[in-house]
């Protein structure tokens, strides 16, 4: 009886898996597709410190396998769970990490639904410190609370990998689980399969100063833009005028490495900046102000002002990237902080955080109202930080003024003693975070408060002012190309100048790739610093009679540079003083292509508190999911098989034994 339930049972189950995975398999790939399942998704990554590491990582040298299971049922299952988690319950999930150390011991992996229940993501959400970058700040209260959201949870380390699914990723996932709900069969587990091995787990080297060496890492970094308005002649034999430098920034940090838009930070600052330069560029007779125009997007400002840090380094080595500027002819510092919030029904408020004596700082807050004022009809205010601020918010000013505390400089904001962003570094800082005619209006004050610094003379007229405006569908389209997926990248503006090598840009700085040069090689550099190198450079251009002469045979002057070159391969020569500068770490040096950490030296004190970040080397980044029998079921497996053994071998005996009897008796 038992003999016969057995060989059933093997029997069906043996022909039900040859059936049940047979039709159209062909091939060793087609077998896989039919077993693992990838879903697309963004990674945490780990990045590295001189005092250790932050991010997220599988443990060891392995990938991670574990079933999956929702985040409200962990407490049902004692094995090490791929936790699924809807982006709702993501902050619950880490406060539980931090205050429960069974649940901890259990999460062998994460994995983030996207979904937004909008009643929650009112509360807000941001991964960043309360003070984000207090060890850089020129003044001593660091526990101010500028960002009162925060729950630091990027910057610490976790030894499991997290991924943050795509909307495509979500549904195969659905897809899966449902698929294999249906089937009911009872001995198997639908698991995740995290590939998240980053180099520096497996060679142990866990600080950024090994990693260098053993080259399982590299620094972060890249490429800074500069540009002047009109172009500096730099053999002219006129004294150099006194320099107004706009500042703003180009990159954003996130949990999740590739969804670092910071779309209201810092983006909108920088939409603004471009927008404002393209303004002033339209006026005739700028060479004719008393001060020059000089405007600079920094990169890797969210990781150590790493950009404004070395333009500065540059400016004292009088590089070629900073060829044609005199450090110590920088009058004012005009930084374009987040500006995309400012809008408040239906009124635009923005904030002036200023440095420096009173004077200056009374000199920039007229020029800031006589803009505004030439603007009434537009609805604009502006007001003075207030004064129980401990002193600016976080931004690249404070790179200035560490370097040099008699600077004066002013940070144009949306918010005044807090932010008003509530998704601060988050990959929820994205388009709809922001609204266009916020930075419209930003754009507006802008240039003309630049004009008005720049100009000899306090009372502008009026009628000058009003000839400065800001062109409203260069705004919106530069917002559709830099914060959206759709045109993204891919639209008409930026394919006028690059060729992208992505539709949705991720203004994560990256990793230096190559010896940092003054002429860096473009295929080295970011999609988004090239469009604005080539943007500003056409923009801020001196018109040429002969405009047609094309970059093959190298441009004529010293002055010129060769812009619109990847879109048809030949480009076009610009009279432009418009440059790269690297952005790295004022602690690290290369020398053939090896990187090294300089010690901390006290006349650079952004330098001595500088974490000097680097992100770890890895193979490859992903998930697959599949379907797999649980262990109890080898076992059933196992012990059936051995059973079966012995029962045939009983039988074989027995018949044995019959068959002699029988066959003796005869
Ligand atoms: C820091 O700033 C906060 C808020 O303005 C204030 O309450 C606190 O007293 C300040 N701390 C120090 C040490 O100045
Ligand atoms: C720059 O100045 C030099 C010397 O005054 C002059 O010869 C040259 O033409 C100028 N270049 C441009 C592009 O204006
Ligand atoms: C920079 O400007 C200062 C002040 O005008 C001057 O003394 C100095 O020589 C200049 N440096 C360079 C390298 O041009
Ligand atoms: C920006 O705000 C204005 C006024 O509140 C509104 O009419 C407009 O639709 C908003 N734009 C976007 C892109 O949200
Ligand atoms: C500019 O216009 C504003 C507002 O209309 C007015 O208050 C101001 O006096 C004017 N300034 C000049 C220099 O005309
Ligand atoms: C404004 O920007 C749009 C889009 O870039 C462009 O097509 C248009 O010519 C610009 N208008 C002016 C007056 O420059
Ligand atoms: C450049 O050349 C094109 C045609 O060759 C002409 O249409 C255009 O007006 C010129 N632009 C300038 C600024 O000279
Ligand atoms: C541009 O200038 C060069 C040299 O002066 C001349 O040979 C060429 O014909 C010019 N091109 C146009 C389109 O005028
Ligand atoms: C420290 O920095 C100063 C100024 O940049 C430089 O002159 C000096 O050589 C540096 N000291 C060391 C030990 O590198």
């Amino acid at each position: 009886m038992a003999l016969t339930f057995f060989f059933l049972f093997f029997a069906s189950h043996l022909l039900y898996c040859i059936s049940g995975q047979s039709n159209s398999m062909e091939s060793v790939p087609d077998l896989q597709n039919t077993m693992y399942t990838d879903v697309d998704g963004y990674p945490c990554v780990r990045l590295l410190s001189l005092s250790g590491a932050i991010g997220c990582s599988n443990p060891g040298r392995d990938k991670v396998v574990a079933p999956i299971v929702r985040f409200e049922n962990v407490d049902h299952v004692s094995e090490l769970s791929s936790i699924l988690v809807s982006f709702d319950e993501f902050p619950a999930l880490f406060t539980r990490l931090s205050t429960d150390p069974s649940f901890a011991s259990k999460v062998g992996g994460v994995l983030v639904e996207p979904v937004i229940d909008s009643q929650k993501k009112l509360n807000g959400f941001s991964p960043d410190k309360k003070f984000p970058q207090a060890e850089f700040a020129p003044y001593h209260n660091i526990s101010y609370e500028w960002n009162p959201i925060g729950s630091d949870i990027m910057w610490k380390s976790y030894n499991f990998p997290v991924f943050l699914l795509t909307e495509s990723g979500t549904k195969i996932l659905q897809e899966f689980v449902l698929k294999s709900k249906d089937k009911k069969e009872a001995y198997t587990s639908n698991v995740a399969e995290f590939d998240l091995v980053m180099q520096t787990m497996k060679s142990g080297t866990h600080d950024s100063e090994s990693c260098l060496k053993e080259g399982t890492c590299l620094p972060l970094g890249g490429y800074s833009v500069w540009s002047s308005l009109p172009p500096i002649n730099a053999s002219s034999l006129k004294p150099p005028k006194p320099i107004i430098l706009t500042v703003a920034s180009m990159d954003s940090a996130s949990f999740f490495r590739d969804k670092s838009l910071g779309a209201d930070s810092p983006i909108s600052g920088l939409i603004a900046l471009l927008a404002a330069v393209d303004a002033l560029s339209r006026l005739d007779g700028l060479g004719g102000l008393s001060k020059q125009l000089v405007f600079v997007v920094f990169t890797g400002e969210a990781w150590g002002y790493l950009g404004s840090r070395r333009f500065l380094v540059e400016l004292d080595e009088h590089s070629d990237a900073v060829h044609g500027l005199n450090h110590s002819l920088i009058e004012k510092v005009f930084e374009i902080g987040s500006v995309g919030k400012g809008l408040n029904h239906g009124a635009k408020n923005y904030f002036a955080h200023a440095e420096g004596d009173s004077s200056a700082k009374n000199q920039i807050m007229a020029a800031l109202k006589h803009a505004q004022e030439s603007l009434l009809s537009e609805d604009i205010n502006i007001a003075s930080a207030s004064a129980s601020n401990p002193g600016i918010p976080p931004s690249s000013l404070m790179t200035f003024l560490n370097k040099n505390p008699k600077i004066s400089g002013v940070v144009l904001e949306d918010f005044d003693s807090s932010f008003v962003n509530k998704f601060y570094r988050s990959h929820l800082d994205d388009l709809s975070n922001v609204n266009s005619s916020a930075v419209v209006a930003a754009a507006s004050l802008v240039a003309r408060t630049l004009y008005i610094l720049a100009s000899e003379t306090d009372d502008v007229q009026n009628s000058t002012l009003a000839a400065i405006n800001v062109n409203v569908s260069l705004v919106e389209q530069l917002m559709d190309c830099l914060l959206d997926c759709d045109p993204g990248l891919s639209c008409e503006l930026v394919k006028k100048y690059i060729s992208p090598a992505s539709t949705c840009a991720s203004n994560y700085v990256g990793v230096i790739l190559d010896e940092p040069s003054s002429t860096p090689y473009p295929g080295y550099i970011n999609d988004v610093p090239r469009f604005i190198w080539n943007f500003l450079a056409d923009i801020t251009s001196i018109p040429k009679e002969n405009n047609s002469s094309d970059c093959q045979q190298g441009c004529s002057g010293s002055d010129e540079v060769c812009i619109k070159a990847e879109t048809d391969g030949k480009g076009i020569c610009a009279l432009s003083t418009t440059r790269y500068v690297p952005a790295y770490s004022t602690r690290l040096k290369v020398e053939s292509g090896v990187w090294s950490i300089l010690p901390p030296n006290a006349s650079d004190s952004m330098g001595v508190v500088d974490p000097v970040w680097t992100e770890s080397n890895w193979n490859s980044l992903g998930i697959r999911v599949y379907t797999v029998q649980t262990a109890a079921y080898d076992w059933v497996v196992l012990f059936g098989g051995i059973a079966l053994t012995i029962l045939a071998y009983l039988a074989i005996a027995v018949t044995r034994t019959l068959v002699a009897k029988a066959t003796k008796r005869d």
